[in-house]
Parts: C-alpha cells; structure tokens; sequence
C-alpha cells in the first residue's frame, strides 16, 4: 500500500519567526504522529522563505514544497520563479493551479499543463489543484469540470503523467469550513482515477490528495475511502496540533 501523503499549504501565511516556532513544535510532534512511518509530509510555503524552511527542515523527513512555477524556464518574465530555481533550494513539490490562482491570477488549463510541463522537465513534483465551484456542483458539472482540468495536464505531458500529485480540491469547500462528504469526496477521486489510468498503466501509484477544509476529525473518514490518498492542508497546517493529528491519521 502506497504511504499517504499530508501536504501543508501555508497560502500567504508566515514570517521568519512565526515559520521557525511551527516547525519546530511540527517537528517535535512527528516522530509521534509518524510512529508507523506510513505517511509522508511536506510544507509548501512562500517562496520568500523556501531557503529558510529548507534549513529548518533538514534531516527532519519533512519535504519541502513551492505554492507556484513559472510556465517559463527562464528570462524576462518579472516577479516569476522557475522550476531550476526551486530545484536549487531542493524543492521537492510544486502546488500548481491552485484554485486561487486560477480565480486571482486567471490561470487557463493550458497555463497550468505548462507549469506541469516545466515542473516535470526539472524533476520537481507537480501537485495538480482541480476543482468545481459551488454554481458548477450545483448545476452539475463537476465531473465535466475537473476532467476537463486533468485532461489538459495530460495531454501536454503524456506518459509522464505518472509522476504527478493530484489534488482534489472543491472550490466551495476552501477555507469555508465545508467540506465534501467522504462519499462525494471518494466519487470524485474514482474519476479522477479512472481518467488517469487511461492514460497510464501506473495510475494507481498517483497519490490523488483532498483539500478543503480537512481536520483531524473529518480526515479520520476521508483519507479512508480508498481512491483517497492524503491530503492538502490549508489552514489546519498553520497549526502544529492541527496539522500533527491530521499526520497521526493518515499514518495508522
Ligand atoms: P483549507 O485550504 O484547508 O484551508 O480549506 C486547502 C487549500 O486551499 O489547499
């Protein structure tokens, strides 16, 4: 059974001393909450502090994760980051098409299966965001919708697709409180799943994560349906008791 896999997604959250206090309690809670080493954890924090987290984490088991890549590889592109440059500070994940950045930055499909493209090509590990809103669920679009956001990632990458994160994440239940039921989370993954495996044989080694709003409480439920495999944390990772029950429940 592939290990679960518990990414924090710190958003625009932290601060030199704010970073170093929380990871310091996380690090301190997870050899604990790790017991069964049947999960992984990374942290993907602004890119400001990526060389700061990179030191604070080493030796720990925690894997360190950028919010974004640049589409670009490199050149006159201001304020983006490349995948070599997060590569230089041994960043292992790259969140790509967050809903926010979709939403805030007018990310396209085409736009995020290049980022996936650019991602793959430096060996860093793309965390694919996909998602309906809650006026697309409601009109009952969100298999149409997040196919249709998966399709494009796989079409610019191919085989490769493989080696990708996926992460599920309904826009309605971001930050809200919401979350999706485990039965609606898990019909969602399947297809996901399904739409992965016609494309490579190796779609049951794609960790395909949840994201919104997960707790310990709800997670206990969710990461036990069996197309899901961890999870994308937002605001329960900017709390080292949230984010470590969270890490002791993916671990059993
Ligand atoms: P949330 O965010 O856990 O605060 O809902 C998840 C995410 O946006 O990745």
């Amino acid at each position: 059974m592939k290990q679960k896999l518990i990414a924090g997604n710190w958003k625009m959250n932290g601060g030199l001393a704010a970073n170093e206090a929380l990871l310091h309690e996380v690090q301190q809670g997870l050899a604990h909450a790790l017991a069964s080493k049947h999960a992984q954890v990374a942290v993907c924090v602004p890119a400001v502090y990526l060389s700061q987290v990179q030191r604070l984490v080493l030796g720990s088991g925690i894997d360190l994760g950028a919010q974004d890549v640049s589409a670009h590889e490199h050149g006159a592109y201001t304020g983006e980051i490349s995948a070599a440059m997060l590569k230089d500070f041994a960043v292992r994940y790259a969140i790509v098409g967050h809903s926010e950045r979709r939403q805030y930055h007018a990310e396209t499909d085409a736009h995020v299966a290049l980022k996936v493209q650019r991602a793959l090509s430096t060996g860093v590990t793309p965390i694919v965001c996909v998602g309906e809103t809650l006026a697309e669920r409601e009109a009952g679009m969100t298999e149409v919708v997040v196919k249709r956001q998966l399709a494009a990632v796989i079409r610019a990458n191919g085989h490769c697709i493989s080696e990708i994160v996926v992460a599920y994440e309904p826009v309605w239940a971001i930050g809200t409180g919401q979350t999706a039921s485990p039965e609606q989370a898990q019909a969602v993954h399947a297809v996901l799943r399904a739409q992965l495996k016609s494309s490579t044989v190796h779609a049951d080694h794609v960790h395909i994560l949840y994201g919104g709003s997960m707790n310990a409480a709800n997670a206990v439920e969710l990461l036990s349906q069996p197309d899901i495999d961890g999870g994308l944390i937002g605001g329960a990772a900017l709390k080292a008791a949230d984010f470590l029950a969270i890490i002791a429940v993916a671990a059993r």
